[in-house]
């Protein structure tokens, strides 16, 4: 296992629900903290359950990004590594956390809305076609894609594992500390 030590950064994983975002970021969560690193993950689901009343509609999103970056920004003033995994559908909001942040690196996870579906993890795709969701990304409401990601990921066909290297790979070669 490489040991390369790292400068704490915010990683921040954008995609269709369903893509891997989480699932990624939790391994990384986990790696992270073995080694030693002070980590904070922040979740689009987990804090949804806490503030259960913040809406989908581009404002509501927008705000919600940019008050959970801010906290993001701030949790990495004091060196701690963050990995931020939410739709965050708006490149506007995006960028607005991009500029905020010492460090940030837009993680796309860029897997395919098909794909997405097929995996259907949480029911809510069959409910969104069904028209019992509204407003949901990829569908009725749109996702604009990074333009320029620091790293995409497209999770087909590839394991968590494999998916994890990619992230490991691009820190070792973008923010290894010598
Ligand atoms: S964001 O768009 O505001 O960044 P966030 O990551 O916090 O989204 O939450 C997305 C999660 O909410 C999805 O993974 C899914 O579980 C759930 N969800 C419920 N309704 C929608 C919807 N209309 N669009 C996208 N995700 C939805």
């Amino acid at each position: 296992m490489n040991m390369k030590k790292w400068k704490p950064t915010v990683l921040w994983f954008t995609g269709l629900s369903g893509s891997g975002k989480s699932t990624i970021s939790e391994r990384m969560f986990k790696m992270l903290a073995e080694r030693g690193y002070e980590v904070e993950h922040l979740d689009g689901d987990v804090i949804r359950d806490i503030f259960p009343k913040t809406g989908f509609s581009k404002e509501e999103r927008n705000s919600h990004i940019k008050r959970v970056g801010y906290l993001a920004s701030r949790l990495q003033v004091h060196k701690v590594f963050v990995l931020a995994s939410f739709v965050s559908p708006y490149r506007e909001a995006r960028d607005f956390v991009r500029n905020m942040c010492e460090d940030f690196t837009e993680i796309y996870v860029s897997t395919p809305y098909e794909e997405c579906e097929r995996r259907d993890v949480k029911g809510l795709y069959e409910k969104a076609r069904k028209g019992d969701i509204k407003n949901f990304t990829g569908l009725d409401d749109p996702y604009e894609p990074p333009e320029a990601p620091e790293l995409e990921i497209d999770t087909t066909g590839i394991s968590l594992e494999e998916a994890v290297q990619q992230v490991i790979d691009y820190l070792d070669n973008h923010k290894a500390l010598v």
